[in-house]
């Protein structure tokens, strides 16, 4: 059996910019509406105390509040003290570039950070969903190549595919929610039988297993804030809500136990699909 962590939406900011107070929060601040160097901080002691041993820990993008190298160099920081393999892959918030090189040190180097590599006996298989200047994520051709690729290797060991924007699986949801729909059904029709034991996403900050292609596609809330899945339609409601995923993998079962991380939570920011549409509008002029 092994164990293993989904972190995702970590959002850690720079350091020097603060954390506005829940009144002075809107849409586009780079500073991260929570303390999320103290989130990810908490979550790594539960992880490091956890009596069963985690084998390795999946961070399912947003690891940036806003891109700056500062915020990558913090995010070094706070994951220098752990021993557990990490494998990242980036969202909409990140910046590939600086990622890179404040996170891997590797500088000049602007992605995708595709990954595909077995630990433990899990083959892991991650994609870059982000798109520059958009809020909804995408794959290009050269991305389903070398999925295709990875899917042909280690034919007998299971697989996990990670990535940012969950998968197009009801077209009623915004599109800058989702990995695009063309992009979907292509994912789809490809992991149909393949092996893949199971999909980890982030992006709309709320926890939801939902069964696609017969493979569950485990949404974790995250670090930053939770979106209250009883928002009104057209709406979002963020609150403080911070949120891990602990999974256990064997050959029969797939489990998902979703732990809330002990923190005060608190309505933060209620904003509307037309205010998100607006914003996504500022990211393509930037
Ligand atoms: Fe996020």
């Amino acid at each position: 059996m092994t164990v293993f962590i989904h972190l995702t939406d970590l959002h850690i900011g720079d350091p020097a910019l603060g954390i506005p107070a829940p009144g002075e929060i809107e849409i586009g601040d780079p500073r991260p509406m929570t303390d999320t160097s103290a989130r990810l901080s908490m979550a790594l002691e539960k992880i490091a105390a956890m009596d069963a041993d985690p084998s390795f820990i999946l961070v399912t993008g947003d690891l940036s509040n806003y891109g700056e190298l500062a915020s990558y160099r913090a995010l070094k920081g706070l994951m220098d003290p752990v021993t557990l393999p990490v494998v990242y892959t980036l969202g909409n918030h990140d910046d590939p570039a600086h990622a890179a090189e404040g996170v891997l040190g590797r500088a000049g180097d602007d992605g995708p950070w595709d990954a595909d590599q077995v630990i433990d006996g899990v083959h892991i298989i991650a994609l870059d969903t982000s798109v520059p200047g958009r809020v909804g994520g995408a794959l290009t051709e050269a991305q389903f190549d070398f999925l295709a690729e990875a899917l042909g290797r280690s034919p007998d060991l299971p697989k996990l595919l990670m990535f940012h924007h969950p998968p197009t699986m009801d077209t009623d949801t915004p599109e800058f929610e989702r990995l695009r729909t063309e992009d979907s059904q292509k994912l789809g029709e490809m992991i149909r039988g393949s092996g893949v034991r199971a999909i980890l996403c982030g992006h709309i900050h709320q926890s939801r297993v939902t069964l696609w292609h017969g493979i569950p596609v485990v949404v974790t809330a995250g670090l930053h804030a939770a979106i209250d899945p009883l928002s009104p339609a057209g709406t979002q409601r963020f609150n403080s809500g911070a949120t891990v995923a602990v999974c256990t993998l064997d050959d029969q079962v797939f489990s998902v136990n979703y732990v809330s991380l002990p923190v005060d939570v608190v309505d933060l920011l209620e904003i509307t699909d037309a205010q998100i549409a607006e914003y996504e509008a500022t990211l393509e002029d930037a």
